[in-house]
């Protein structure tokens, strides 16, 4: 089936036509943190090394599959053992099998990463899989992802980036069976999809700053609109749902660029890019860990929830030459390999916020019984700037605002590999649910 022949995708298209030209990077704000953040990162930059191998083998602890790889290890003191392998930290290597679906035998790809479609002339960038340095990351079996999630269903909350990761994974399933259009309503913020073979459901929740918003004005100081967020209010459109979910993925970013005013208890507490004189401009990275703090916080006081919490950890752009909206483009059709860049600036910046918030809830969450993974997709793709639409998002002389989109990954794309991590995340949970039941049995 065509995206043609599914008129609610078509409408959705629409609808997230106004979304996508929402996504906006903000020129001035940007350029006024590059000026700020090499005057305080750089001392930290040499900490957030450590304090990535760190975290890294605090997760290492917490998931058999997962640690720092040994020089980290080693800086941490703490030798984790050398088998065990970080699947976040490697290099894109050459896949001649790739890709695994096309635009032609999946119907669910969003027509604004339908990047083939729009004429994108080279192919290069599908032809790639993640090399973990220490191990092998296994590419997507949709019959085993499958069988682990027979019965069970999942849940995307965050804005079209999220979407996009749902879109490619009901592409990889497709290979092996059918799905069927679930939803609830009408509104494409709000989709569902059920796989009858394996009982199994995806929805996605359309909630890009986590808790509420109000667009209080579609103009403000940048004419990317003004809003007003509730940092202390989780979105209801989500929260009430989360029950009914086994694994529920967050993501947050993009979005947290433009100005907004921030309340909490109901009061005003400051801004970001307000341009108000009586009005404390907090940054967005203000805004960005107390939406992170609110939301996992739903997850460890919620009760009956019985789910898994992943934190599908903050993507790059890639504008090169010029902002977004200044003829910032990504035109590149290779990946960087992993000395040709690092994560530093904004995108570290985002990186460690949410990390640190997600650190703190999974701490949480151990005494509450909820767990918390982290599906840290940054390093990764950080080295894509090969992945996005570009032009190639829309018809070529579409009027939309944000014409280079560098935000987007195209389908199929190197965002299918946050599907191989979560499939390998599934597997070792699984296993090791198993093996802990198993000594308990024992023991009885
Ligand atoms: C798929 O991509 C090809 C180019 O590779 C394009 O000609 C075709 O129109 C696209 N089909 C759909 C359904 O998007
Ligand atoms: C399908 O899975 C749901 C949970 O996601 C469960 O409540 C329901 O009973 C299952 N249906 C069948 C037919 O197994
Ligand atoms: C919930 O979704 C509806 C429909 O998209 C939207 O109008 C509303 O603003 C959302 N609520 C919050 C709290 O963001
Ligand atoms: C700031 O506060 C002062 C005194 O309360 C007021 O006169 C002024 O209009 C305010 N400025 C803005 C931009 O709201
Ligand atoms: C594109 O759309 C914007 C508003 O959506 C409008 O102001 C602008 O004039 C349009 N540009 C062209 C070339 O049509």
């Amino acid at each position: 089936m065509k995206a043609n022949s599914c008129p609610e995708l078509q409408n959705g298209s629409r609808t997230s036509l106004q979304n996508t030209s929402r996504i906006v990077l903000l020129l001035t704000a940007t350029l006024l943190l590059l000026t700020i953040i090499p005057l305080y990162l750089f001392p930290l930059l040499a900490t957030s090394l450590a304090w990535r191998s760190l975290s890294d083998s605090s997760s290492s602890s917490s998931s058999s599959s997962s640690s720092g790889d040994m020089a980290r290890d080693s800086i941490a003191g703490l030798g984790v053992a050398q088998h065990s392998c970080d699947i976040f930290r490697g290099e894109w290597v050459p896949n001649p099998n790739a890709p695994y679906y096309t635009n032609e035998s999946c119907w669910a790809i969003h027509d604004h990463q339908n990047c083939m479609m729009f004429g994108r002339p080279d192919t290069g960038f599908m032809k790639w899989r993640w090399k973990p340095t220490h191990c092998e990351l296994p590419v997507f079996n949709p019959a085993q992802f499958l069988e682990l999630v027979r019965g069970k269903s999942l849940a995307f909350v965050g804005d079209s980036v999220g979407r996009n990761q749902m879109q490619s994974l009901i592409c990889l399933l497709h290979r092996v069976t059918y799905v069927v259009d679930a939803s609830l309503t009408q509104d494409e913020k709000f989709r569902r999809y059920h796989f009858p073979t394996h009982n199994f459901t995806v929805a996605s929740f359309w909630s890009p700053f986590l808790v509420r918003a109000h667009e209080a004005d579609p103009n403000g100081p940048t004419h990317t609109g003004l809003f007003n967020l509730y940092l202390d209010e989780p979105d209801t459109n989500w929260t009430t749902k989360m029950t009914e979910f086994d694994y529920v993925i967050v993501s947050a970013g993009h979005w947290f660029f433009r100005p907004a005013m921030f309340f909490e208890g109901g009061q005003l507490v400051g801004c970001h890019y307000c341009l108000d004189p009586n009005v404390t401009d907090l940054t967005m990275y203000y805004s960005y860990r107390r939406a992170f703090r609110a939301a996992f916080r739903v997850f460890n006081s919620l009760e009956g929830f019985r789910g898994t919490v992943f934190l599908r950890t903050y993507a790059p752009s890639h504008f090169e030459n010029g902002e977004w909206d200044k003829g910032g483009n990504c035109v590149r059709q290779q990946p960087f390999r992993s000395d040709e860049t690092r994560l530093d600036g904004i995108n570290l910046e985002m990186y460690m916020t949410q990390v640190e918030e997600f650190r703190e809830a999974e701490m949480e969450g151990r005494e509450k019984g909820v767990r918390f993974r982290l599906l840290d997709t940054t390093d990764a793709m950080l080295l894509r700037p090969d992945g996005h639409p570009s032009r190639y998002g829309h018809r070529p002389h579409e009027n939309v605002t944000m014409y280079n989109d560098c935000v987007h990954w195209c389908l199929p794309g190197p965002i299918d590999t946050w599907n191989d991590f979560l499939l390998h995340m599934l597997k070792n949970d699984g296993g090791r649910a198993r093996s802990r039941n198993a000594r308990k049995s024992t023991i009885k």
